[in-house]
């Protein structure tokens, strides 16, 4: 069975996911961190065209919904999890910020179809899963009271590039609400082991959305969070 790109459905087990029949990787690197003011959205930017210094990250005012202030942060190796990460920025108004690796994966280092890749290489040993970004701590960080976490899964698990934004920022104060996407697999305790990572905040239990996941299941479980 195919899904939308002509990718033959994968099988996810225990500790590791197979390979049923051979498949292309469609994935695409992102460049430096972003920070994108959903006032500078509206304005027309979008997040390739967000004012950024030098950083890569605005100093624009977060954007206010209703009472609270909302940032809308997310790593995205493919894009599927960005895709959610600015729909969910659109529902609420909310500013967005793109978790970068300080040197992000290409598409050869995502093929895990490779033993010599990045990506099972850094699954294998875990001591090589330690990313730093181009960007840890968002402008402004201090003001949001909420914080939307996006992230794929990788092998059954949060995947490890967002380590270092739980871990260095402090979320004391916050809502973090996390969210993931996957091919097939549950969230499982992914958004939990982020949270122990964090060690700060008041971490809110996860959603999972499909790789394809259209806007109206977005929409859905936005308005259903009472923000
Ligand atoms: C290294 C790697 C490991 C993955 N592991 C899983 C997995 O265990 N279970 C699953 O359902 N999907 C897995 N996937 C698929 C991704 O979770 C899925 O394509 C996700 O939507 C990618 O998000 P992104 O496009 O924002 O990077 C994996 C993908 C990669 C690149």
């Amino acid at each position: 069975m195919s899904d939308q790109r002509g990718i033959t459905r994968r099988t996810f087990i225990t500790g590791a996911f197979a390979l049923i029949a051979g498949m292309g990787l469609a994935a695409c690197a992102s460049g430096g961190a972003t920070q994108t003011s959903a006032a500078s959205s509206a304005a027309g930017s979008d997040s390739s065209q967000s004012q950024s210094n030098d950083s890569g990250s605005t100093s624009a005012t977060p954007s206010t919904s209703g009472s609270h202030r909302i940032l809308v942060a997310y790593y995205s190796a493919q894009g599927h999890t960005q895709r959610v990460a600015e729909r969910i920025a659109q529902d609420l108004g909310a500013d967005t910020f793109q978790i970068t690796p300080a040197q992000p994966y290409s598409d050869e280092d995502l093929n895990f179809n490779n033993d010599q890749s990045r990506v099972v290489r850094e699954y294998q040993d875990t001591s090589l899963r330690d990313i730093p970004l181009s960007t840890t701590t968002p402008d402004n960080w201090a003001d949001y009271d909420v914080v939307f976490v996006g992230y794929p899964i990788w092998w059954m698990d949060y995947a490890w590039p967002v380590t270092h934004f739980a871990s260095d920022n402090d979320f004391s104060g916050k809502t973090v609400i996390p969210f993931c996407t996957s091919m097939s697999s549950s969230i499982g305790s992914s958004a939990k082991n982020l949270a122990a990572v964090a060690g700060t905040g008041d971490w809110q239990d996860g959603q999972r959305f499909g790789e394809n996941a259209g806007d109206d299941e977005v929409d859905n479980w936005v308005s259903g969070l009472g923000l």
